[in-house]
């Protein structure tokens, strides 16, 4: 048995110890917003912070991620309220989405040791890939971000999500406080 704190809460996976910690996150705690791209490390598809860094969770096994903190895009915030998450709704620098998870994770952990970063700072510490191609569209995102996120600049907020974090939680076991069941109406 593997351990771990997903989102905020203690988490146990059955699992092979070599298994990616992508897949456990998905399969086992349907925490599908983290996502499968490349499988290789090329992409950053798959990104989740672990104790606060942006980690390509395809490369890291359970193993590797035992007894660490690990956030994903759904613990990010539970109302769309990090301002990384409002300031790509601002900019509309989001296509398909597919990459954004992995983004918005690699840019809140960017902000957090820096909210002012460079250009050169942004493509060293997101180097996700966007088959989209909206890089100049998240590069205004990020400043803005950071702005929003030290008072310089506020973002209006982005319309809700249309599902309430509560009922999102019913069907997200890794979402539900501690021995919450699941609820059906
Ligand atoms: S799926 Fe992990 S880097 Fe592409
Ligand atoms: S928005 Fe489609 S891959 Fe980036």
């Amino acid at each position: 048995m593997t351990k771990m704190t997903v989102n905020n809460r203690p988490v146990q996976y059955l699992l092979d110890p070599d298994t990616p910690l992508l897949w456990a996150l998905r399969d086992a705690s349907n925490l599908t917003g983290t996502k499968y791209g490349c499988g290789n490390g090329d992409c950053g598809a798959c990104m989740v912070l672990v104790d606060g860094v942006a980690l390509r969770s395809c490369l890291v096994t359970i193993a590797e991620a035992e007894g660490r903190l690990i956030t994903t895009i759904e613990g990010l915030s539970r109302d769309r309220s990090h301002p990384v998450q409002q300031a790509l709704v601002a900019e509309q620098a989001i296509q398909c989405g597919f990459c954004t998870p992995g983004i918005a994770i690699a840019a809140a952990a960017l902000l957090e040791d820096n909210p002012s970063p460079s250009r050169e700072e942004m493509d060293a510490a997101i180097p996700n890939l966007c088959r989209c191609g909206v890089y100049p569209r998240l590069v205004r995102a990020i400043a803005r971000a950071g702005e929003a996120a030290s008072g310089a600049r506020p973002i209006e907020a982005a319309p809700p999500p249309a599902i309430a974090p509560e009922e999102a939680a019913r069907e997200v076991p890794a979402l539900r406080p501690t021995g919450a069941q699941p609820q059906r109406n």
